[in-house]
């Protein structure tokens, strides 16, 4: 199985995907399968100072009319899965993986055609001749058009099958006409049941339209984005391809998220022994400089990208209802300006109740999970969401907005049964989500009740161990037809 993707923990990492391709390969490779990973050599990966050698210099690459090269890099980390990285440094040796705060760099379309164009050739190179290439969102939308459309006829591919995964339809890789030349793909496919779409080309609209199998990263969002309200603008087309569409729910790697064994967090607990927890409460509190007075009312924490898809213009609605509670707030995040401007200016004016810190910290990341009460993901969507499954491990209770997979992962808690691991609201509004947020208020004022919401949390197991094997089961599906 050859994976794809423009992230890949831990070398280059923004959101969830990279977490997924941080593990599902083990995972798979855990069940027998032998996995190999291709991702762009970004300056962060350089930088990090891993092993690698250089598998193939100056590899020719067709890039429209231009014939250009790629370089090969592989891991030589024994024991780990082995990565292909794909090396030409005018495209990814810049100081972020898409772009700037100024905005995506203006480029983007070229750059993942190259690195789309690159992976079939490489495999070529070296003879490695894959069962499975498994694309992950729009980036690498393009392999399985190479395949389909390029490669099909070679007898070098007549076994290999394509797998398309949707992470996030929000970002889909839209551009302007004139790249479609660059593709080289054949001139048919910009057309309405190819890659064009309104007048330009639609770079996930390829991986739909050519992979042998769709995939996304929940059931309940593989039935949202058929949907006018979820498909943006995909829906009509992801319909007409229901058949080859399946919805397999992420997993976590708890061996980086277990609050019994966390390097990165004040002290261990577990759901038999909770005392450990009180510690990391306080430890947070110092970290955002709260008064430790905090360490006995509700605390909230948030840990996302700062973009409109994680439901923040619902909360900024609701911020001073919110701060008129007995409560305290931490927030991570990095991401659009505007929302940054917002929670500074919110930390000035509550600064005994708001601590805030802008960019990615990993580190910080782990600290919020262990010591916020309570976990806020109020998502405009979710295709599946990952931190709120590492909260409940941590018995740091979700509070979600019932989407994609918050849906599929946060039972509401049931007072009659004492059955439920969070609180969860439907309507995409603020009233509801205020609503969400008092419901967990008046429960954590009775600590019975929490303790048992907290314990529930505790004891769901979303390992990577059932996912992978859905996987496997349509890998051979695929490959049987
Ligand atoms: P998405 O991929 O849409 O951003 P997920 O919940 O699937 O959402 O995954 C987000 C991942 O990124 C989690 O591992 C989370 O801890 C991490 N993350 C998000 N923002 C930050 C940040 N500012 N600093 C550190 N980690 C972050
Ligand atoms: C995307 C989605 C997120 C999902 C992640 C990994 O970034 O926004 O919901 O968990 O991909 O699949």
């Amino acid at each position: 199985i050859l994976m794809v993707s423009s992230e890949v923990a831990p070398f280059a990492k923004t959101g969830g995907l990279a977490d997924v391709l941080g593990s599902l390969p083990q995972a798979l490779r855990e069940l027998g399968c032998e996995v190999r990973v291709a991702m762009p050599l970004y300056r962060c990966v350089r930088e990090a100072e891993m092993a690698a050698t250089c598998l193939l210099a100056d590899m020719p690459v067709p890039l429209g009319s231009r014939l250009i090269t790629a370089d090969v890099w592989q891991s030589s980390d024994r024991g780990q899965v082995l990565v292909y990285f794909v090396r030409r440094d005018e495209f990814f040796d810049r100081s972020q993986l898409y772009g700037s705060e100024k905005g995506d760099y203006f480029d983007n379309g070229e750059r993942f055609i190259f690195f789309c164009r690159t992976v079939p050739l490489l495999c070529r190179q070296l003879n490695f001749k894959p069962d499975i290439i498994h694309c992950h969102d729009w980036q690498t939308a393009l392999v399985p058009a190479y395949l389909d459309l390029l490669y099909r006829r070679e007898s070098f591919w007549r076994g290999t099958k394509s797998v398309f995964t949707i992470h996030n339809i929000g970002y889909q890789g839209i551009f302007a006409a004139d790249l479609f030349t660059l593709t080289g793909l054949p001139k048919s496919f910009f057309s309405v049941a190819g890659m064009e779409f309104w007048g330009g080309v639609n770079f996930m609209k390829a991986g739909i339209v050519c992979a042998d199998a769709i995939t996304t990263v929940s059931p309940r969002y593989s039935e949202e984005i058929c949907t006018s309200e979820y498909g943006n603008g995909l829906d009509g087309l992801l319909r007409q391809y229901k058949d080859k569409l399946h919805g397999i729910l992420n997993g976590v790697d708890y061996r980086e998220w277990n609050p019994e064994t966390d390097p990165y967090i004040a002290a261990p607990y577990s759901v038999e022994d909770l005392s450990g927890k009180l510690i990391c409460k306080e430890d947070l509190l110092d970290a955002f400089q709260l008064p430790p007075s905090l360490k006995h009312r509700p605390l909230l924490g948030m840990v996302s990208r700062l973009a409109e898809q994680k439901g923040f213009d619902l909360l900024t609605d609701i911020i001073d209802n919110l701060m008129e509670q007995d409560l305290g707030m931490v927030l991570l995040g990095s991401g659009e300006l505007k929302y940054e401007r917002f929670f500074s200016e919110l930390a000035q004016r509550y600064p005994e109740k708001i601590g805030v810190r802008f960019g990615y910290d990993n580190r910080l990341a782990h600290k919020i999970e262990a010591g916020a009460d309570m976990f806020l993901m109020p998502s405009r969507y979710e295709p599946c969401g990952l931190n709120q499954i590492y909260s409940l491990r941590y018995g740091t209770v979700p509070i979600v907005r019932a989407t994609g997979g918050l849906y599929d992962t946060v039972e509401p808690y049931d007072p009659r049964q004492n059955s439920g691991v969070g609180f969860t609201f439907e309507k995409y509004e603020p009233e509801a989500l205020l609503g969400a947020v008092l419901q967990a208020l008046r429960c954590y004022a009775r600590p019975e009740v929490w303790k048992q919401i907290m314990k529930n949390a505790m004891k769901m197991d979303f390992s990577w161990g059932t996912s992978a094997q859905k996987y496997l089961e349509l890998y051979q599906q695929l490959l049987q037809r």
